[in-house]
């Protein structure tokens, strides 16, 4: 195992990993990695009736904050599997460390969802003067951000959200594959800052003050397609550099990874998704 201090070029840590990922040189990789991880997005649209729970709390001129607003794959399958157009407007701000995240999900929002103001910091560095939001979302977001600064994260998060207003978080457990695999990862491949899971971000919200509720969301997804499978992995390691044939002889992530195979080569990947409701 290597550490990415040693690695060539001095590779940074996981937060530093996944900026330098998310942006045009990363396009392929993302690409690759939604050939899969779309379902995620599709699971969390059809795990709530959004149309009532978003009326709850929408009214003329509603303002909505995506945290780490990716390339816009939640309010992208919220436009495919339900039927927003009940709702008034809503002036949508984008936050996101990577410019590139925030053009790309910009480029994909629909009514009632209208682009508004762009913040291109990390959660933890949310301005004073943004908010309050009346809903402030994250879906698979918050995994890079550091553990060490998870608490500052959900102040802002809570700090952002209008009394009475709607907070949602998507993120996946301790057990289930992004945390599972990245710890495998780390002690076979190399050692990093470990992903921020679903449990340590429903404490870390409550500890900053949020009426947190919590359910769980479990599916697989999966692929027999070596190519699929190498892609995906990839950008869940945020790290190209490894072929599937070498991460599959390593030690701890082969294990992890042959539990995740069938006799035929076919993966089959375990997620179990934590939704916490604000
Ligand atoms: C998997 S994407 C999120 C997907 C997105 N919610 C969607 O609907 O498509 C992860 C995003 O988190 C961003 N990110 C990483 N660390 C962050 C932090 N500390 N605060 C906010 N965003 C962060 C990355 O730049 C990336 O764009």
């Amino acid at each position: 195992m290597s550490t990415d201090t040693d690695t060539p070029g001095g590779d940074a840590d996981t937060a530093a990993r996944s900026l330098a990922h998310w942006s045009e040189a990363g396009r392929a990789e993302m690409e690759a990695f939604y050939a899969l991880a779309t379902e995620d997005y599709r699971q969390l649209a059809l795990a709530a009736d959004w149309p009532t729970v978003l009326r709850a709390v929408t009214h003329d001129g509603w303002r909505v904050l995506d945290v780490a607003c990716g390339s816009g794959k939640f309010p992208t399958a919220l436009d495919r599997y339900t039927d927003l157009s009940a709702l008034p407007e809503a002036s949508y701000d984008l936050l996101d460390p990577s410019t590139f995240s925030i053009a790309e999900a910009r480029a994909q929002l629909r009514p009632p969802f209208s682009a508004a103001r762009e913040f291109a910091v990390t959660l933890q560095e949310l301005p004073a003067d943004a908010g309050p939001y009346d809903v402030v979302w994250a879906t698979h977001a918050l995994y890079a951000l550091p553990p060490a600064e998870l608490a500052q994260g959900a102040e802002q998060f809570v700090r952002a959200l209008r009394p009475g207003g709607l907070g949602f978080v998507a993120q996946a457990t301790a057990q289930s594959h992004y945390l599972a695999f990245y710890d495998a990862f780390r002690a076979g491949v190399r050692d990093r800052t470990p992903y921020t899971s679903a449990e340590q971000v429903a404490d870390a919200l409550r500890a900053a003050g949020g009426d947190v509720r919590t359910q769980t969301v479990e599916y697989t997804s999966g692929t027999a397609d070596r190519a699929v499978a190498e892609g995906f992995l990839q950008r869940c390691a945020f790290d190209d550099a490894v072929s599937l044939d070498q991460m599959e002889a390593a030690p701890v992530l082969g294990d992890y990874l042959a539990g995740c195979r069938d006799a035929s080569g076919a993966y089959t990947f375990q997620h179990e998704v934590m939704l916490i409701w604000l």
